[in-house]
């Protein structure tokens, strides 16, 4: 007998500064959105149970496993992956050159997670202390590295966001990019390009 198609639902939210639409399976997680209905596949399907962190994204800001969020617990909120690190086109984030230039990233597949968790960090606490980063990243696990490295770098990218918030900013400088999620909830199209729409 033929499987019967899974029942669909149409879901509004905002990803890394866009606001999208997809039509997806009802009993897909976030993380199966991202990856397979939105094409964005930097948040890893690690245990896909919520032992492992690489699922890690950010939700409203905070620092969730989308492997174990149904996806309609992102309706109507701003979603931010790896991808949505990146200050713009070829800027990465610094938490994302300090981890290239310092070798806190070796297979890579806990980085993003980890990344995402970091960032989040930053963004409540400028200057945390070696503990706080442990603590902030105790959900994500790293099976290479051993953590120093990791650790080195996320204080280093503390440091250089410090000195370049205190650093004088030009009148005319670009949109932060934390302002243009901001108009994209307001139902703005950022960057001027108009809001996506995926169905699938
Ligand atoms: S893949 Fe989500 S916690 Fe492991
Ligand atoms: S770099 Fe390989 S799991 Fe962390």
């Amino acid at each position: 007998m033929p499987e019967a198609a899974s029942p669909h639902s149409s879901i509004t939210f905002v990803v890394n500064g866009d606001r999208r639409t997809a039509g997806v399976p009802s009993h897909w997680t976030l993380l199966e959105t991202l990856r397979y209905g939105l094409g964005l596949t930097g948040s890893k399907q690690g245990c896909d149970k919520g032992d492992c962190g690489a699922c890690t994204v950010l939700l409203d800001g905070v620092p969730t496993l989308s492997c174990i969020t149904p996806v309609h617990e992102a309706a109507g909120r701003e979603v931010v992956t790896v991808e949505g690190l990146l200050r713009g086109p070829g800027d990465p984030h610094p938490l994302q050159t300090k981890f290239a230039e310092m070798g806190a990233a070796q297979c890579g597949f806990c980085t993003p997670g980890i990344l995402c968790s970091a960032a989040a960090l930053l963004e409540r606490n400028p200057a945390p202390s070696r503990q706080e980063i442990k603590e902030a990243i105790s959900g994500n696990l790293c099976r290479c590295t051993g953590y120093t490295k990791i650790f080195d770098a996320i204080e280093a990218a503390a440091d250089e966001l410090r000195r370049a918030d205190s650093a004088p900013r030009p009148r005319d400088e670009g949109q932060h990019p934390a302002d243009r999620r901001a108009h994209a909830h307001e139902g703005e199209a950022v960057g001027g390009t108009p809001a996506k729409e995926v169905l699938l």
